[in-house]
């Protein structure tokens, strides 16, 4: 299998032959490009690869966040961006990042190169050994990319890792922005079919020796640069010299909204902001709302509710949602909850500046928006304690709490109890200190002071 694996890198060794080749050509191209821009001869350029930079989501805003920070601070570099979107142009792109993030990017220092051969990394293309089709698929892209244009500096943002040694083969200083690993060790582990756990291992393998090509790893979450460290760490040969340390830079959220609610005025409102997704575990919190109620009858009369927001996609999730009001009835808490289905955000919003506290109940989520949410919105979190939130966001900021962490539904029962009982100023001062935590955290200062560090400008010497 790993012979097989080897065997199918030959073709690699012809495209990159190919690219070489190209090398040759690119300096015209390269002038082109500054011409057409009125840029001087000896501007720096700096690439990122995102083939589906045109999609709006996560990722993306990560993007144009750090493109519209280096356009701020090195107003001498010009910006190249490698994508698949061949029906789009420049202003649509443009047009689209303003509206869909509040980006402002300048079109003097931004330039596109279109890829046509796109389709190479889409998983459809690959209905089997989808890893190793898509990681091929790259580096021909890659290819596409380079023949097209040659940069100065280069930068994966998209989790194409194999794309890093055919950059560093035309010695192009390369880097790259990890959201999430292809593989790692900790994903393998449960497989248990002996053909497969080869090919798992093979590929990852080379996905380790891949990324090991990066001069500089940056990662969106502890959660991803656990994961990382143990892809780099994975050859069992070379030594730990030269391999990059992955450092984690936060995304931005955009908080705006939620920071401006105000503090006070709170009502008995418990608020779950979550897809009906399995995973989301929303059963635990009907258990801990059951818990509390039944410790706690006051709550009763107090009118509690539990308020579940959530996006329903399809069938599976409204069937879902119809066995979690079964569970409601059953448990007898039906008149304290409330679903409410893809509530647009105003309605959100609303919701988030009446509640006193919100619950995030799934088990090692990587990361955990809604809890940011919640704390930039003034509302107590009170969340599994696993993963993202646990180790992220809902953290001890300046030696105090910022909110609560449980596991159990008697457990989430007391701390939701324990936050509704809290006195009226240390009320006030838990809700401040999350906010402030959070909006500070995940802003964009934040984003921008973490790429500082990273010292991404070095690739450009
Ligand atoms: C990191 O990226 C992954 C994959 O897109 C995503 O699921 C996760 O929420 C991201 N983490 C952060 C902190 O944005």
């Amino acid at each position: 299998m790993a012979g097989l694996l080897l065997f199918s890198l030959l073709p690699l060794s012809v495209i990159l032959l190919c690219v070489l080749h190209l090398r040759g050509r690119s300096f015209n191209q390269h002038k082109a490009v500054l011409n057409s821009l009125s840029l001087p001869p000896s501007t720096q350029t700096f690439a990122f690869f995102h083939p589906y930079c045109n999609a709006g989501g996560g990722g993306e805003r990560v993007l144009w966040t750090a493109i519209a920070y280096i356009q701020r601070t090195r107003p001498e570099v010009l910006c190249v961006v490698y994508t698949g979107d061949v029906s789009a142009t420049k202003s649509s792109i443009l047009a689209k990042v303003e509206s869909r993030f509040s980006i402002t990017l300048s079109p003097a220092t931004l330039h596109f190169v279109f890829l046509t051969r796109r389709v190479l990394v889409e998983d459809s293309t690959y209905p089997h050994f989808t890893l190793i089709g898509q990681s091929l698929g790259s580096v021909a892209l890659v290819a596409e990319a380079l023949s097209l244009f040659v940069p100065d500096a280069y930068m994966d943002t998209m989790g194409y890792a194999f794309t890093l040694p055919v950059v560093r083969l035309l010695g192009i200083p390369a880097a790259a922005y990890v959201h999430y690993p292809t593989v790692s060790p900790p994903m393998i582990s449960r497989v248990t079919r002996r053909a497969k756990l080869i090919y798992y291992h093979a590929f990852m393998l080379l996905y380790a020796l891949a990324l090991r090509r990066a001069r500089i790893i940056m990662v969106n979450s502890s959660w991803t640069k656990k994961h990382v460290d143990a892809v780099l760490a994975y050859p069992p040969f070379g030594g730990r010299w030269g391999i990059p340390r992955p450092r984690v830079v936060y995304p931005s959220c955009d908080t705006r909204e939620m920071a401006r609610l105000p503090l006070d005025g709170r009502e008995r409102v418990i608020l779950s902001i979550a897809q009906f997704r399995p995973e989301k575990d929303h059963a635990k919190q009907i258990r801990a709302l059951h818990e509390l109620l039944k410790e706690h009858p006051d709550y009763v009369q107090q009118g509690i509710q539990l308020v579940m927001i959530g996006g329903c996609r399809n069938a599976d999730d409204e069937a879902r949602v119809e066995v979690l009001r079964k569970l409601a009835s059953d448990l007898g808490v039906e008149p304290h909850v409330r679903f409410i289905l893809n509530a647009p955000f105003p309605d959100m919003l609303a919701w988030l500046r009446r509640a006193s506290v919100g619950l995030n109940t799934m088990l090692d989520e990587h990361f955990g928006i809604n809890v940011v949410e919640f704390m930039a919105a003034g509302v107590i979190p009170i969340v599994h304690a696993s993963g993202g939130p646990l180790e992220d966001i809902v953290v001890e900021f300046q030696g105090q709490q910022t909110g609560y962490h449980a596991t159990t539904p008697a457990e989430f029962a007391s701390r939701i109890h324990e936050a509704l009982s809290l006195a009226a100023d240390e009320d006030l001062a838990i809700r401040q200190r999350a906010r402030t935590w959070a909006v500070q955290r995940f802003s964009e200062a934040e984003f921008e002071a973490g790429w500082e560090a990273s010292a991404w400008s070095k690739l450009l010497v």
